[in-house]
């Protein structure tokens, strides 16, 4: 999805801007652009990767301000004209912009009959012009910038450059990210930390509505009214190193490797041996209150969405409180009943996905208790939520999730374990499950040293059209983020499907090619896997299973076995596999394995 860069300053803007608009690269984005001021404008963007525009940017590109962007085609195709940054016609005043203006069709009417002249088909140039209509008549740009953003409907991040203002820039947010960077006389801002952590971790997240000032000295945050707002500077623990691939040919196979230690840090200081508790601080909410809610609903959207079925199994398997999980995108649509004795809980890796930032604002409004299980600190939906947990799962940078949906897993783990042991689960099955989750890091270690085994199995389904993803209860959400991550790089078509359900329907797909995924953990659901397992092989489906034992021969062509751990947790280890399965799939396939077609890394759009 779009990028947003900016920065002033005593350095040369250019090479800081293609800088960050490099790091902002795995959102996914078609087109980039950067202008710098020095005694007017000077433009230079193209359709195409930023190496591109590096390309493009002449020798004498100098100027020591500066906004630059990475555009994702919503208004318009991808074309030189198209990208960001766009001009007023008097090229004063340029403007770089994420989100969707949806009133642009009538603005821009009203603006042709005025007699401006548009160059390009985006709602981003609406907005130039009517900032340049304004700015004539204001004496500060940030006066001019909101009065124009008040004839504006839907979502933004923006930068704003004048010409004739040559030493600021002004920045605003509502719905779309603008985060502040803080430097040694100079200021940077950025749709996302990753183009700041080089040069500053220190960091100032606007809310929505706010709109700031920055200059080399420093910025002065508004409130959309113009009331001047206090921001306290947060310090991101991420740093550049974070962001390279770390000697591995993609991020997705670097964050697929690094997960015993994102999921030890997901678990550091949390797990008590005495009482068998999970310590969870950031949910501000003393025993009392824990033992008040008498339903849990969570909402994310996709693999979040999906690790939130798998927390809501736990919570009901070791808390017994009844929970569920819903698509957030689905939620906020469809005026949800608020329960004042449910805890809502939101999911995000980013903390910025629009629909669940969207469906946890309805919640709150309606007087809902939400808290939010979030990676990405000081985001939006971090700062809108009562309490939470944070991931710490260190930044993930390939698009397809997956990190974060283990350590969104453990993190419910914790949660039903706290709940758990106000309610009724023993000291002796709360000791169970922190022995067990102790024990998660070197256990996926151990599945890890199966990647190359794992690499030939990915070869030799990868080259069916289709596939089927099975499993039961614990195995029904490890089944879809199976299917989820199978389809999203390798673009191999995959459906998931509760292994009960197979009867009702969807058996009738199978035959020789569509192969079948099975999650058979050792559980009490075991015997009835195998049967179904049967009933896929008498039909000639192949059958690749996942699970802890070699079944009968004939039930399975192929076997990953995983190491055993407590039941309730066996979903984290079972989807270990399904990530590589994808991932080598994909690298067969020859994807775009870590910027897949179509997609975006955080979908801060409706
Ligand atoms: C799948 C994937 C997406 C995200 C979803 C929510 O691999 O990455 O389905 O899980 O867009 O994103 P966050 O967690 O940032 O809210």
């Amino acid at each position: 999805m779009c990028g947003i860069v900016a920065y002033v300053g005593p350095k040369d803007a250019a090479p800081i801007l293609l800088e960050g608009l490099q790091r902002l690269e795995y959102r996914g984005y078609d087109s980039a652009g950067v202008v710098v001021s020095n005694r007017g404008l000077k433009l230079r963007k193209v359709k195409g990767r930023v190496a591109d525009l590096a390309k493009a940017v002449p020798a004498k590109f100098k100027g020591t301000l500066g906004i630059g962007h990475t555009r994702w085609a919503t208004h318009g195709v991808p074309s030189d004209e198209n990208a960001h940054p766009h001009l007023s016609t008097d090229e004063r005043i340029a403007v770089v912009h994420n989100g969707i203006i949806e009133n642009a069709d009538e603005l821009r009417a009203k603006l042709v009959a005025e007699g401006v002249e548009f160059v390009s088909e985006t709602d981003t140039e609406v907005l130039a012009h009517l900032i340049a209509r304004t700015v004539a008549e204001t004496e500060t740009l940030e006066e001019a910038v909101r009065k124009a953003l008040k004839s504006i409907v839907g979502t933004y991040g923006i930068a704003v450059v004048d010409s004739e203002r040559p030493k600021e820039i002004v920045v605003a947010r509502n719905g779309s990210p603008i985060v502040l960077g803080l430097g040694e006389k100079e200021m940077f801002a950025a749709s996302d930390v990753s183009a700041l952590v080089r040069y500053t971790r220190q960091v100032v997240h606007l809310e929505d509505g706010e709109l700031a000032v920055l200059t080399a000295d420093g910025f002065h945050t508004f409130a959309s009214g113009g009331r001047e707002t206090a921001k306290e500077p947060l310090t991101v623990d991420w740093d550049a190193g974070h962001y390279d691939t770390g000697g591995y040919e993609h991020y997705l196979l670097k964050e697929i490797s690094e997960q015993p230690e994102s999921i030890a840090r997901t678990l550091r200081g949390r797990l008590d041996e005495r009482f068998h508790i999970a310590h969870l601080g950031g949910l501000n909410m003393d025993a009392r209150e824990t033992r008040s809610f008498r339903r849990v609903k969570i909402i994310g959207c996709g693999s979040a969405y999906y690790s939130g079925q798998i927390g809501a199994q736990l919570i009901e398997e070791l808390a017994r409180i009844p929970a569920d999980a819903e698509p957030a995108s689905e939620y906020r649509y469809r005026n949800p009943v608020i329960d004042p004795d449910t805890l809502y809980v939101a999911i995000s890796q980013s903390g910025e996905t629009y629909d669940t930032l969207a469906a946890v604002q309805e919640i709150k409004r309606k007087g809902g208790r939400v808290i939010g299980i979030v990676n990405a600190v000081g985001s939006a939906i971090a700062r809108e939520v009562d309490g939470g947990i944070y991931l710490h799962a260190g930044p993930e940078v390939s698009v397809a999730s997956t990190k974060a949906f283990t350590s969104t897993a453990i993190a419910f783990a914790l949660l039903a374990l706290h709940f758990g042991r106000v309610h009724d689960l023993s000291p002796s099955d709360g000791r169970r499950i922190v022995e067990g989750l102790r024990k998660l890091p070197d256990q996926i270690e151990q599945i890890l040293k199966q990647g190359e085994r794992i690499a030939e199995l990915a070869k030799k389904y990868a080259d069916h059209p289709s596939m089927m993803f099975v499993g039961r209860v614990r195995g029904y959400p490890v089944a879809r983020e199976g299917a989820q991550k199978l389809k999203e790089i390798s673009y191999v078509h995959a459906e998931a499907y509760p292994a009960s359900e197979l009867k009702h329907g969807p058996l009738a797909l199978i035959g020789p090619d569509m192969p079948t995924v099975a999650i058979v953990p050792d559980d009490e659901l075991l015997d009835k896997n195998l049967t179904t397992l049967g009933e896929i092989r008498a039909r000639g489906g192949r059958v690749l299973m996942v699970g802890h034992r070699q079944p009968d021969a004939k039930l399975a062509d192929d076997v990953i076995v995983i190491p055993k751990n407590e039941i309730e947790l066996d979903p984290i280890l079972l989807t270990i596999p399904l990530q590589l399965l994808a991932y080598h799939a994909a690298v067969a396939l020859e994807r775009d394995v870590d910027k897949p077609r179509n997609l975006a890394k955080s979908v801060t759009v409706e």
